[in-house]
């Protein structure tokens, strides 16, 4: 799976979105001291921040020690923390001034709690047009239609909604690549590979897929 996102990020497909949450984070967190994102995954995004936010320093927490490896590899000025944000987020109260999270759970409590009172959260989730193509010939799970409720229960208690904006873009993927995309997240958990192979196989060469993102910006309350 960490393999798969490596192979699909590097290929620049994400890039729209890795894009639309740089501008953000430079109109919301210019001067930020430290960017943290929780459930980083192979650091794809916070290093394209850092990138547009010269000053500052990274942190990438994620569960997975084989997903740190890549992360801690990514940027310079990026350093990773293995650990289960369930659990807690390895951090100090109040110390971080932008915390990023992309398709990965919001421990919202802690969120709150490592926050400094003027930070920035920048989410991203996925809409329902999201891989929708693939999700219907490979027959993937769906996006949650009750997610906005979930999210909004989950972070409505801390944060206050200040900015929406959505990300919609289009791919041209062949198999290999429509592989990974299934691979690395939960849309194939319950398939099994070879029947997910099979199903991949019956498809034209180049599929075009919609990315459909959106991006939500939460300050402290
Ligand atoms: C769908 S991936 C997204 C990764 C990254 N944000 C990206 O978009 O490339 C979800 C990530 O959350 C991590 N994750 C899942 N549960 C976690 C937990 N309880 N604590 C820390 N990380 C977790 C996974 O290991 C995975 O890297």
């Amino acid at each position: 799976m960490v393999g798969s996102r490596a192979e699909f990020l590097g290929a620049g497909h994400y890039l729209p979105l890795a894009n639309a949450l740089v501008e953000l984070s430079k109109n919301h967190a210019v001067g930020a001291r430290l960017i943290m994102e929780a459930g980083a995954g192979t650091g794809y995004y916070i290093a394209r921040v850092l990138d547009g936010l010269p000053e500052s320093l990274g942190l990438a927490i994620d569960l997975s020690k084989y997903a740190a490896r890549r992360a801690a590899k990514t940027h310079d000025r990026l350093n990773v923390a293995v650990a289960d944000i369930w659990d807690g987020l390895p951090l100090k109260d109040n110390s971080v001034d932008l915390a990023l999270n992309v398709f990965s759970p919001r421990p919202a409590r802690e969120l709150f709690r490592a926050l400094h009172p003027n930070g920035k959260l920048i989410i991203a989730i996925p809409t329902f047009e999201h891989m929708a193509e693939l999700r219907d010939s490979l027959r993937l799970l769906g996006v949650d239609r009750n997610k906005d409720l979930r999210v909004a229960r989950a972070l409505d208690p801390f944060f206050i909604e200040s900015e929406r904006r959505f990300c919609r873009w289009n791919m041209e993927l062949n198999h290999q690549l429509i592989a990974c995309l299934a691979g690395m997240g939960p849309f194939a958990w319950h398939i099994h590979s070879a029947t997910l192979a099979d199903r991949i196989a019956m498809l034209t060469p180049t599929v075009s897929v919609t990315g459909a993102v959106e991006l939500r910006v939460y300050a402290r309350r």
